[in-house]
């Protein structure tokens, strides 16, 4: 049985153990949606002032919604859309410390505050987005994008994105 636990410490300390807990749950697994899922449990569960964590996925260029943990979101999101789909279209991290200063931020939970919003880079293509949100304004600083971007670099590196790449939907880096 996987052991959950969350240590206290800075929060290069917690970042450094959630990897390596992300790490230990994908040993010897490859399956994207099982790996998704269990990336979206650690995430919410470890992570302080977090609301909703999970992924959208690239399908026939738009984001459908895929694994996560908090309130239900909004299935689909075109990419001319929100954080989300600003991150596909820039190919880069969205740090949005006030959600409601952030034009065509898509409000799924009304007490959202701020977001940050990771793209999943595999080879040359988007396969999705990884997304978390806080009720509270400016939870997200330099230091979580740049531990959550190695979290999200993890899970291109463990994952067979094959099933999802073979989607004739995946967005071609251009
Ligand atoms: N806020 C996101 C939409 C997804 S929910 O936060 C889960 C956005 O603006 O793209």
């Amino acid at each position: 049985m996987f052991a959950f636990d969350r240590v206290e410490g800075d929060p290069a300390t917690r970042y450094q153990h959630l990897l390596r807990q992300a790490e230990s749950l994908m040993e010897g697994e490859r399956d994207w949606l099982a790996n998704l899922a269990n990336a979206a449990s650690l995430l919410y569960h470890s992570l302080n002032q977090v609301n909703w964590a999970g992924f959208y996925l690239m399908k026939k260029e738009e984001l459908v919604l895929g694994p996560f943990m908090g309130l239900p979101a909004c299935i689909r999101i075109p990419i001319s859309k929100g954080v989300c789909g600003t991150a596909v279209r820039e190919k880069a991290t969205q740090l949005v410390p006030d959600v409601l200063q952030f034009p065509g931020h898509i409000a799924c939970d009304a007490s959202t505050r701020s977001e940050i919003v990771i793209p999943l880079l595999v080879a040359d293509r988007i396969v999705g987005v990884l997304d978390i949100d806080s009720p509270v304004p400016q939870r997200f600083d330099e230091e979580d994008r740049q531990y959550l971007e190695r979290f999200a670099h993890l899970l291109v590196d463990k994952i067979d994105w094959a099933p999802l790449l073979e989607d004739e939907g995946v967005r071609h880096q251009t």
